[in-house]
């Protein structure tokens, strides 16, 4: 992280104690966003010229193709709000609450990498208990932290395997439970503690900030993420979000 840190805001960073390195971090991610908003926008206005372009088509729209760029232009938007919020300097810990059903985001998720899962013959699976009431939650931040999640399991499978993600109740505490699960290699002990650390990652091309981001959202709407293997072997991400009692 620190040679991380130096690299993008130069100088050495080693000295500095855990509130400074925050504060780096706010910056450079500040930095991110804004650089990262310009292709967002040409992306956007580009997707706009192909959906008109398909509607000039002989014949109408192609159905799939239609629901392919209905499928961009939602992550296009997500995107952009990601961004927005860190420029906004709130960070991922303002929490825009409104009731989810996280049945929907765990769908959405799921029809977001079918295809990617299926090129590489992996199969993505969602298994939700009837009858979950709704969270009262920021859906773009759950959508954000099961997105990550849902990246290092295929991560981590490479080829050929399993990613399936659950929700159910738990009723002490009064919670949802959601979990990923993979049938990858499953999480070296000697980096589950620091996995959630910001810029900890094995990954040659990552940047260690996923799991941060998610330990972030989670604890923004009160709850928990642990990680443990799978006794059949695989990770296990779990989340646990709060409910009212009432409503179990
Ligand atoms: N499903 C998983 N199975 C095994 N190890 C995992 C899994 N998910 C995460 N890890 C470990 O935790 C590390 C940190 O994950 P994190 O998502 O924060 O960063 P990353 O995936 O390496 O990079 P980025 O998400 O920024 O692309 C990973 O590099 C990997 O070592
Ligand atoms: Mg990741």
């Amino acid at each position: 992280m620190d040679d991380l840190l130096a690299r993008a805001l130069g100088g050495d960073t080693s000295q500095l104690v855990a509130e400074q390195r925050q504060a780096l971090l706010s910056r450079l991610l500040s930095r991110l966003a804004h650089e990262v908003r310009n292709p967002l926008s040409s992306l956007d206005v580009h997707v706009q010229l192909l959906e008109e372009d398909l509607h000039q088509l002989p014949g109408g729209t192609l159905p799939k193709a239609a629901e392919r760029l209905e499928i961009i232009r939602t992550e296009l938007k997500r995107l952009d709000n990601i961004v927005l919020q860190f420029l906004s300097l709130a960070g991922p810990t303002t929490v825009n609450r409104q009731p989810v059903q996280i049945g929907e985001v765990i769908d959405y998720v799921c029809r977001l990498f079918a295809p990617e899962a299926a090129t590489r013959d992996i199969e993505l699976s969602a298994h939700v208990d009837a009858g979950l009431p709704p969270l009262e939650a920021d859906r773009a931040q759950l959508t954000q932290a099961l997105v990550n999640l849902v990246i290092n399991a295929l991560q981590a499978v490479e080829r050929r395997g399993r990613v399936e993600v659950l929700a159910r109740r738990n009723e002490t505490p009064a919670a949802l439970v959601v979990e990923v699960r993979d049938s990858g290699a499953g999480i070296d002990p000697q980096h589950a503690v620091a996995m959630f650390e910001p810029f900890y990652t094995t990954r040659d091309q990552g940047t260690g900030l996923g799991l941060w981001i998610v330990h972030q959202i989670v604890s923004a709407h009160g709850g928990r993420v642990q990680a443990t293997n799978a006794p059949a072997g695989g990770a296990v991400f779990t989340l646990q979000l709060p409910v009212p009692a009432t409503t179990l």
